[in-house]
């Protein structure tokens, strides 16, 4: 599974030209700054916010696979730790970044309230946290049932492959993130960028439809 994000995210009509062009315009002028990135991945996120001019960057990933594509990608110029995000980031200092970028991460994680919480603590008063997920009227067309629900969902993504995650409306999306304290600044719904128009016309043309991701930036009061 690992291995199979890690070759498909570097140019996939969702990964590298809908989501991270929406996450990076919302991350704005990043020079100079130190920045956290939860779920890592491959190291696309962390490869583009070095580019852009981030002083710093320290990726957190569970997925070894994953992580080694990082370090792959990234040799020494970002930190990387393995860590499972249900657990504290103990390893990081209080107030020690001034921005968190949580790409397509946040729905996989059961202790939401308590990552939040560290995200807290770990940004400077002032920090920018930017969060993107998956949109949830896309999940409530693809998985049906009540758009209430919130539940745990497989989806099957190819190739024998599923992805596990929550499924969660707007309001307990937002609801959550505003409860641990943050104040949003910017709600997107990313659609695919002219590029993806060659690379794959099909999910250019659903992007534009029927909105496939969320994106948010916020800001630690
Ligand atoms: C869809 S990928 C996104 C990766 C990267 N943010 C990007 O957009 O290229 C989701 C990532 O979250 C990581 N992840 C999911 N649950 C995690 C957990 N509990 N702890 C650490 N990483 C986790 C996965 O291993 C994977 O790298």
């Amino acid at each position: 599974m690992g291995k199979h994000f890690a070759a498909v995210a570097t140019g996939h009509a969702y990964n590298a030209h809908t989501d991270r062009p929406a996450m990076l315009a919302l991350a704005g002028d990043v020079t100079g700054q130190r920045v956290l990135d939860l779920g890592c991945g491959a190291g696309h996120y962390a490869a583009e916010l070095l580019r852009m001019g981030a002083e710093q960057v320290v990726g957190v990933e569970g997925s070894e696979t994953l992580l080694r594509a990082a370090h792959e990608r990234l040799g020494d110029r970002a930190i990387l730790h393995h860590h499972d995000l249900e657990e504290p980031l103990v390893f990081l200092k209080d107030q020690s970044f001034d921005l968190a970028v949580m790409a397509l991460v946040y729905h996989h994680i059961d202790a939401r309230g308590q990552l939040l919480a560290e995200l807290r603590r770990v940004l400077r008063a002032d920090g920018t946290l930017i969060v993107s997920t998956t949109h949830p009227t896309s999940e409530w067309t693809f998985f049906g049932g009540s758009y209430f629900a919130h539940e745990r969902v497989e989806l099957p993504i190819g190739e024998g492959f599923a992805i596990n995650y929550w499924r969660m409306t707007l309001e307990q999306f937002l609801s959550e993130l505003l409860a641990a304290g943050f104040v949003l600044e910017r709600l997107v719904e990313p659609r695919a960028t002219e590029a993806a128009r060659l690379v794959d016309p099909r999910r250019f043309d659903k992007t534009h439809s029927q909105p496939s991701f969320l994106a948010v930036k916020l800001r630690c009061p």
